[in-house]
């Protein structure tokens, strides 16, 4: 009937002590889509986030991703798996060069677990020439190759959620889901970090973002889903969502002291 879900998640639920923080959550992420997850500070939305790529244990649910179970999957393994996130708050290595950044978000390899024998020692380092060469290309594609030999920890709080962005581009993912990315961040940069995702879109790339920025999620989202108290409250398109009386008033309720 509708086009396949490439994220589904059914009946997720994630508690802390006796708080019920994600509450019987299903999605269905349409492949393709850019979907915003919005709702008021304390909705869910990370914590959904956490539970999606392994982060955090579930009380309960199915969490598929690209016709396969990934609810069981370590974190690594998931974002191997051709998921990735960002995180709200930027976890670059802050000592390390905004390049030594990229250079080690490169998906596992089995020649990095494994001792390997001399004569495979080729292939490793015509690999890591590879890595080096796709990182160069994504430096310059977020435009943070001017930085790539600052250390991460120096960049401004926009051009670290731009290195978020790169870092996960390493592992060439089929879908990218953003905590926040435009918070905080200059409205230049935020435009820059739009056609990026837009453009990483149209080449087939499938995108989740949670953001209170409006403007951006009616704009540039294709489909929207609302959370309030751990549960989703509204499902459908950008005009429905500034229409919707359940989701209007979860906002008002969380904004008295915004
Ligand atoms: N590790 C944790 N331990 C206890 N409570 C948590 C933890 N993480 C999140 N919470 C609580 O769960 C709720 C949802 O948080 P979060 O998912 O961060 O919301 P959102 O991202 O929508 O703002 C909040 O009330 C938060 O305080
Ligand atoms: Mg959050």
């Amino acid at each position: 009937m509708t086009a396949a879900g490439l994220l589904e998640t059914r009946d997720v639920s994630v508690s802390f002590g006796g708080f019920q923080a994600v509450d019987q959550v299903s999605l269905d992420i349409r492949e393709g889509s850019i979907t915003g997850l919005i709702g008021p500070n304390g909705a869910g939305k990370s914590t959904l986030f956490n539970a999606i790529v392994g982060e955090q244990a579930c009380d309960s649910g199915t969490i598929r991703f690209n016709g396969r179970a990934i609810g069981d999957l370590p974190p690594n393994a998931v974002y191997d798996s051709g998921l990735a996130r960002t995180f709200q708050i930027p976890r670059p290595f802050a000592a390390m060069s905004v390049f030594e950044n990229l250079m080690l978000a490169a998906p596992n390899q089995p020649g990095e677990r494994f001792w390997v024998p001399v004569i495979a020692r080729r292939g490793i380092d015509a690999r890591e020439r590879q890595i080096a060469e796709r990182a160069r290309e994504i430096l310059a594609f977020t435009t943070l190759d001017g930085v790539a030999d600052e250390a991460a920890g120096r960049l401004s709080g926009g051009q670290q959620k731009l290195l978020e962005l790169a870092r996960v581009l390493m592992s060439t993912p089929k879908m990218i889901m953003l905590d926040e990315p435009a918070a905080g961040v200059n409205p230049t940069l935020t435009r820059v970090l739009i056609e990026k995702i837009e453009q990483l879109n149209s080449e087939g790339c499938t995108f989740l973002i949670i953001e209170h920025d409006m403007d951006l999620v009616m704009r540039h989202c294709h489909a929207i889903v609302a959370m309030s108290n751990g549960r989703i409250i509204y499902e459908g398109d950008a005009a429905g969502a500034q229409s919707n009386e359940t989701l209007l008033n979860a906002y008002l309720g969380a904004s008295v002291d915004a």
